[in-house]
């Protein structure tokens, strides 16, 4: 299938494939640690007691930093089972209970602050006006959507790029843009790749 130029994987992007991916150690995108562009803005910014919230956590390296450094109602969710069963057997004090197996979508709880890092470039282009009114819905008042996303195209996907005119066109009616700019600080193999967002929902 081909999406705007960019050729769509023929797979389902479902927890067989994600799962498949970690079991079979095919995950380019895991970066082997926390990004600190994530950790900083948290330090800088957010409570230690607020509501947060990483989908797609992966190995889940913010995840534990933060965790660590007293922000205690830090949650993730992964459709992999294998990733979960990764993180907590390195993380064994970690609560169970607070990184999930299940679909982002059907989430229902509410948070103070998203955490994106290659969750959104993961999941069908189709799904992207879902997850800017999933991401709306579960974020309390004032809430905020922050991270990284890809502002180049890619030959097949995932992972799926896109750039700052797409991305504002797809938040700005439900939240205030608070930043939507080249990234300055990426980690060094996504130098020139990345925006940066600080969105807050409206
Ligand atoms: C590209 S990986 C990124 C993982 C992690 N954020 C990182 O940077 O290492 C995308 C992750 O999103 C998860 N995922 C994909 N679709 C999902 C969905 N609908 N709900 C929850 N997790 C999902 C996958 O299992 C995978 O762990």
């Amino acid at each position: 299938m081909d999406l705007n130029g960019v050729k769509m994987t023929t797979v389902d992007l479902n927890s067989d494939y994600w799962n498949t991916r970690y079991v079979q150690n095919k995950t380019g995108w895991d970066i082997g640690y926390a990004n600190p562009i994530h950790i900083n803005y948290v330090f800088d910014n957010i409570d230690k007691t607020a509501r947060i919230l990483i989908p797609g956590a992966g190995s889940g390296y913010e995840l534990s930093i933060l965790w660590d450094n007293g922000y205690i109602n830090i949650f993730a969710i992964d459709l992999s089972e294998e990733a979960r069963e990764r993180f907590l057997s390195q993380h064994p004090l970690f609560p169970k209970d607070q990184y999930l197996v299940g679909n982002f979508f059907e989430l229902d709880h509410k948070f103070d602050l998203i955490l994106e890092q290659t969750f959104f470039c993961a999941i069908d282009p189709q799904l992207r006006n879902r997850y800017a009114e999933k991401t709306w819905g579960i974020l309390n008042q004032n809430g905020k959507l922050f991270g990284v996303l890809f502002s180049v195209k890619f030959e097949v996907g995932p992972p799926f790029g896109g750039n700052i005119q797409e991305y504002e066109n797809l938040f700005s009616s439900k939240f205030s843009i608070l930043k939507l700019e080249n990234c300055e600080d990426s980690i060094s193999p996504r130098q020139g790749k990345e925006v940066i967002i600080e969105l807050m929902k409206k």
